[in-house]
């Protein structure tokens, strides 16, 4: 038996008692008559102590040679410490050695395995094995486990069956370029990694499941962002004869209820709103509503004063920030250089001071006298103490800016409270997006998403005004969740695949076999998938999913840790049909 007692038991009742404890050793301290070593292993820490005059003296030399990380196995009585620690569950005691054994020794490991290591990130990806032995990496593996228990209960209680779909499949649309697999036993051609299972669920509903659920990997091929990893995990959900309505309030209580177990805080009804007034209210559809800073338009107000910065703008908008007005120079200056950044491209940045006093100082004194402020301030709701900040130009590109300027305001104010959490649901998105680079319309959603009934006679006419029934879940402004009711009808779906600039036979090539099913009997359908990285992450008060994935990617889409990508041997290329780069140049 490897041990008695994990290295975070024991306590006061296990005084005197004799045990066997298993782990690594964390620190060894030598004062030449006395050695303690902390053990540790996933569960905590717990003092060994070789003393000379009480240990037997081999066991004793042994010990001499510990060193960091070495696996050890003891045998030994507890007794009380004279100085307690009052940090670790088992800082009342210790272990009094009389029988050691090296399970392994260990190199001198690259960083310290404490929760402050002096490991830089690069390092850490690559000897992650020993990342993950710290404190603070496990226990977000631990949590990450946690929530997955949670939501399998919550789905299992509600009827939803988990069902796994297949990884090597034909590419799905979800907008991102695909990892593909080439197969052997087909010449020249490929698999490719599905970016969802959309299609496989939908195919389940007209296999009469009803209620699907999956935990599920899932693989796009796009840029890497703290949010996104080329291998990430979904919630993957569908159900059988539901509304949109059906979908939210069910996930609804998914949500709720994960936010209850995990974190123990009640939330009341999610707040909604539409996609176009998060866009004109927040200037994005991802609005972190646990503050407020509401986008005010201001074109009637700043416009035909002889201002050429708002004149003929398309969009003049401001927002009032809460306590700024005793920004100093520095710190607008500093705002001016955020926006100006060449990630948000603003030229500039107005701003207007509501003094305690009552009166007004503004950037733009010269051109607006004291009643132009004060329209400006009784629109965009700022109050004596306030600071409103606005920037003009075209809508789409404004609004994107002042989106980025409210985030990095919330953060130096201390407004992104990571243990509130504020959820939002996003509807009413437009069905099609006008996409310049290729002239065409594109899903926003994917192409299975239903319009909105009544928009459906409106679809040849005036498509970008179609609305979807589709739905983002927003947390804490990060799109945490997105899904929508799907089409079921061969017919409509033939006709968003012609909107889509899709043949007939290129429609068939690609997605002939849900058409066909749904020449059998598809019912009304609908569902939604979970960023569970990001809800992992987010239940945390975190942001960055790398942390709550055990082996992640690097910015460049690289396990450094295996070398992945790596080359492939030439019979291995020879096998799959696949030429080298020399053979290709010859
Ligand atoms: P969507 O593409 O919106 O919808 O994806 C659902 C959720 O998955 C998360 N997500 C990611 N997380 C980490 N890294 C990535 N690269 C990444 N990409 C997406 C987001 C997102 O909200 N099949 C549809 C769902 C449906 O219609 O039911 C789909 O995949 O949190």
């Amino acid at each position: 038996m490897y041990r008695t007692h994990n290295c975070n038991n024991l306590k006061r009742e296990n005084l005197n008692e004799s045990v066997t404890l298993s782990g690594w050793v964390q620190k060894t301290r030598n004062k030449g008559f006395i050695i303690w070593v902390d053990l540790r292993d996933r569960y905590g820490i717990t003092q060994l102590v070789f003393d000379e005059e009480r240990t037997p003296e081999e066991v004793f030399n042994k010990a001499k040679a510990l060193n960091r990380e070495f696996v050890i196995q003891v045998k030994g009585i507890v007794l009380e410490r004279e100085s307690k620690n009052s940090n670790i569950n088992t800082g009342d005691v210790e272990v009094l050695v009389d029988e050691l054994t090296i399970l392994n020794k260990s190199n001198t490991p690259p960083f310290t395995i404490e929760d402050n290591t002096d490991g830089g990130e690069e390092l850490r990806m690559q000897y992650r094995y020993l990342d993950i032995r710290r404190t603070p990496v496990k226990e977000k593996l631990i949590f990450r486990s946690k929530v997955s228990m949670a939501v399998r209960n919550y789905m299992t209680k509600e009827g939803f069956i988990e069902v796994e779909t297949p990884y090597l499949i034909k590419s799905t649309p979800e907008g991102a370029r695909d990892f593909v697999v080439p197969s052997r036993m087909n010449s020249g051609q490929f698999y490719a990694l599905p970016q969802s299972p959309q299609t496989f669920k939908q195919l389940l509903m007209v296999g009469g499941l009803d209620k699907y659920f999956q935990i599920v990997k899932c693989f796009r091929d796009e840029d890497l962002r703290a949010d996104r990893q080329p291998e990430f995990t979904q919630i993957d959900c569908e159900m059988t004869f539901v509304e949109q309505e059906d979908v939210l309030a069910q996930f609804e209580g998914l949500i709720k209820y994960l936010i209850k177990e995990i974190k123990g805080v009640e939330i009341e009804e999610f707040p909604r709103i539409k996609y176009e007034d998060a866009i004109k209210n927040y200037g994005n559809d991802k609005p972190d509503i646990r503050f407020g800073m509401i986008f005010s338009e201001l074109n009637d107000l700043a416009q035909g004063k002889g201002f050429k910065v708002f004149d003929s703008q398309e969009l003049v908008v401001g927002i009032a920030v809460p306590n700024a007005a005793n920004f100093t120079r520095k710190e607008i200056d500093s705002l001016i250089d955020f926006v100006k950044r060449p990630q948000i491209g603003a030229k500039g940045l107005i701003w207007v001071k509501l003094n305690d006093d009552g009166s007004y100082k503004s950037s733009v004194d010269k051109f607006f006298n004291s009643s132009d402020l004060e329209s400006w301030a009784k629109r965009t709701g700022a109050n004596i103490g306030d600071l409103i900040l606005i920037l003009s130009g075209d809508a789409k590109t404004t609004r994107h800016q002042l989106s980025s300027l409210r985030m990095e305001l919330a953060k130096k104010l201390g407004l992104r409270n990571p243990n509130e959490f504020a959820p939002v649901w996003i509807t009413d998105f437009p069905l099609l997006e006008w996409d310049e680079e290729t002239n065409r319309f594109h899903a926003m959603h994917h192409p299975f998403t239903a319009p909105k009934p009544e928009h459906i006679e409106i679809l040849n006419k005036n498509p970008r005004e179609v609305k979807a029934n589709a739905y983002d879940l927003v947390i804490n402004g990060n799109e945490v969740g997105g899904g929508s009711i799907r089409i079921h009808d061969g017919d409509l779906q033939a006709k968003i695949f012609d909107l889509l600039g899709l043949t007939f036979e290129e429609a068939n090539t690609q997605f002939g076999f849900l058409m066909n099913a749904f020449k059998y009997g598809a019912p009304p359908h609908g569902g939604i998938a979970f960023g569970f990285d990001r809800l992992v992450a987010i239940l945390c008060g975190e942001e960055t999913i790398r942390d709550f994935i055990a082996f992640p990617k690097n910015n460049s889409g690289r396990d450094i840790m295996i070398e992945a990508p790596s080359y492939l041997d030439k019979l291995q290329l020879k096998e799959l049909f696949l030429k080298t780069t020399e053979d290709k140049e010859n």
